[in-house]
């Protein structure tokens, strides 16, 4: 069983400038509620008993959001606010099942996974990436379906435009398993538009191997000189590692973007 996630989430988010210069885009809300909420959702429905959230000390608010208990006790002892007390109560669900580990150097994915290693309990654990939003259709879900009938590595895959190729993690399918799901051959991070094997993107939900670790220790930089994981997940693969690509059903959203930001809010408004 998949019991454990993990969640980068010490990145600068650049992107979202200006909006992250003082802010953790992880705690933005779409639609009124914030981006890790859905994260932390799609685990807790998904079976994950333990959030390891890995930040920095720039990124300490978000470990505030959730422990913020004196301020929230105040509150309701003077107001008995039924909506307060409701929120206050799922945060303190959310909060009884995260852990925090920090990497205060933003080196990359890679070196983010590297350092829950000694946290990590079973043989594999889901990790998801917060800027990746899957609505609809609970993807952590169906990759544990996934993992659990094929005992592999299972990793979320999503059709791109060719075009956008050097954007993205790009599979290399070998085996057709059933209709959404392929093994791989081979994964490259962002490869250019002449190299990309075909128009098959990682999208940010994995379940990876503790094996993955050993790798990671000895992982050299990669593209723009960070530690990426679809570099580790690479090496493994030509190990004989089995990873699948699991084509999703539900509906992506990028929210580490401000034009994907914007929409996601629309999108969820909708829905
Ligand atoms: C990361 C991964 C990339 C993947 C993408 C999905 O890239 O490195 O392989 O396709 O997430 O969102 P980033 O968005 O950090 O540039």
């Amino acid at each position: 069983m998949i019991k454990q996630a993990i969640i980068p989430l010490a990145g600068l988010g650049t992107r979202l400038l200006p909006l992250t210069s003082v802010f953790a885009k992880e705690l933005l809300p779409i639609n009124g509620k914030p981006g890790i909420e859905y994260i932390l959702d799609e685990c807790i429905e998904a079976g994950i008993k333990e959030v390891i959230f890995i930040i920095s000390k720039k990124k300490e608010m978000i470990k505030n959001y959730f422990y913020n208990d004196i301020f929230y006790k105040k509150i309701i002892k003077k107001k008995k606010d039924q909506r307060i007390i409701k929120e206050y109560k799922k945060i303190l669900k959310y909060k009884k099942m995260i852990k925090f580990v920090y990497q205060n150097k933003p080196l990359g994915t890679g070196d983010a996974v590297l350092k829950t290693k000694k946290f990590i309990k079973d043989k594999f654990f889901l990790m998801l990436l917060p800027d990746d939003l899957i609505i609809k259709k609970n993807c952590s879900k169906s990759m544990i379906s996934i993992h659990k009938r094929y005992k592999s590595s299972v990793i979320a895959s999503m059709n791109v435009n060719r075009k956008t190729v050097s954007r993205w993690g790009i599979f290399k399918l070998n085996k057709k398993l059933d209709k959404r799901n392929y093994l791989i051959n081979d994964v490259i991070e962002k490869p250019s538009v002449i190299v990309a094997p075909s128009n098959k993107a990682v999208i940010g939900r994995y379940i990876l191997p503790k094996k993955i670790f050993s790798k990671l220790s000895k992982q050299k930089p990669g593209k723009g000189g960070e530690i990426h994981i679809t570099d580790a997940i690479q090496s493994l693969i030509y190990e004989n590692h089995k990873f699948i690509a699991h084509t999703f059903s539900g509906k992506y959203l990028d929210c580490g973007s401000m034009n994907g930001y914007i929409k996601s809010t629309l999108e969820i408004a909708k829905s």
